[in-house]
């Protein structure tokens, strides 16, 4: 596998939509983990319900692939009303928020994917939509313009973003509720590949789903997509069934290590430390370094290389931490020695 098509993967939910259509849970019930998120929605969706009013506007945000774009739809589906989606790129122009406004009925889930990608202009339009479910219009240009107000039905507006941090403090104030979506368990991976593996016919057995789900950077995605690449091999390679061996044999071959490391997880870390002494260095510099978009690092990378205690964030920049040395079978530098003593 190229190192580009290991960023390719992660991205990759178009190629695997129609999986995804069939993996993708459809209750909060069925959807793993995220407990005390999914505890609070319970509540405010009964509270809503009994209230007879539109959920207040959520804000989903996570590293990609943990379930925004599921828990936005399983929440239209908890309350009994329409889901519309759109995407932060897609609405380039305030006409194009109307014409998606004016087609909501009350109660309405309407989500907005990327939704820190919005311009500025859609962006600003979108405030007193959410505040009282107002929307302004200019119509006509110079002296000639004027202002149109329109009501638009009461709807609950759903926003994702991979990070919160990305988003302007006004969009940001006028979500009732906001959740993040943490990284998953072993035993929450390891069940939702159990799950998956039933829906789509796989014979695996325990060890087998645990070994897929360990390799999964502890993303759902992940997981459902490395299940099927390693069916494959247990199917022509193997009797069928994957096993714990089986997995870790073919996960071995996909370039996948013990850690669920990928190919450019460890071009990134290698990087680090042998380039930059393990750090510290900035993002925009690594970033060159293993030729990628910084964006793909931060958004992508890094985050589960921290969940997984191989990289720290400090005030000057990335460093490798003591179990990424050992990881890669790299010596640190003596001047980490102390650090890491
Ligand atoms: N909690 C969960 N339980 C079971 N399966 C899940 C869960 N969360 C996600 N999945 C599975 O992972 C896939 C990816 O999730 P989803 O598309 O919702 O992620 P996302 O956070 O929207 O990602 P992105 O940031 O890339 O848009 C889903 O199709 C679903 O099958
Ligand atoms: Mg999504």
């Amino acid at each position: 596998m190229s190192p580009d098509e290991g960023v390719l993967d992660k991205k990759a939910a178009i190629d695997e939509e129609p999986y995804d259509r069939a993996l993708r849970p459809k209750s909060l019930s069925e959807f793993v983990g995220q407990d005390k998120l999914k505890d609070n929605l319970r509540v405010f969706i009964e509270a809503a319900r009994r209230r007879k009013e539109p959920l207040d506007h959520c804000l989903f945000y996570s590293p990609p692939g943990l379930g925004k774009t599921t828990l936005a739809a399983i929440l239209a589906r908890e309350l009994g009303v329409n889901l519309r989606t759109t995407s932060g790129p897609i609405l380039e122009r305030v006409g194009d928020l109307a014409a998606l406004l004016t087609d909501l009925s009350e109660g309405d889930v309407l989500f907005i994917d990327e939704i820190h990608r919005l311009n500025r202009l859609v962006e600003e339009s979108l405030y007193p939509v959410m505040e009282d479910f107002t929307f302004y219009i200019q119509t006509g240009k110079g002296p000639m313009a004027s202002t149109v107000k329109l009501a638009v039905p009461r709807f609950t507006l759903v926003g994702a973003t991979t990070r919160a941090g990305l988003l302007t403090g006004p969009l940001r104030d006028r979500f009732g509720i906001v959740g993040h979506l943490g990284f998953y368990s072993l035993d929450e991976l390891t069940a939702i590949v159990r799950r998956s593996a039933g829906l789509l016919g796989i014979k695996a057995d325990a060890g087998g789903c645990a070994e897929v789900a360990r390799r999964s950077r502890a993303t759902p995605r992940i997981a459902n997509r490395l299940l099927r690449r390693v069916r494959d091999f247990a199917e022509v390679q193997g009797n069928g069934t994957i096993t714990g061996p089986s997995a870790a044999d073919a996960l071995d071959k996909l370039e996948v290590d013990a850690s669920g490391l990928d190919t450019l997880d460890r071009r990134y870390l290698r990087a680090l430390a042998e380039k930059f002494s393990g750090g510290p260095v900035g993002a925009d510099t690594l970033a060159v370094a293993v030729s990628e978009e910084t964006d793909t690092l931060t958004d992508v990378v890094e985050p589960f290389l921290i969940q997984a205690g191989f990289l720290q964030h400090t005030p000057r920049g990335r460093m490798a931490t003591k179990l990424a040395f050992e990881h890669l079978g790299v010596k640190p530098p003596a001047r980490l020695g102390e650090l890491f003593a």
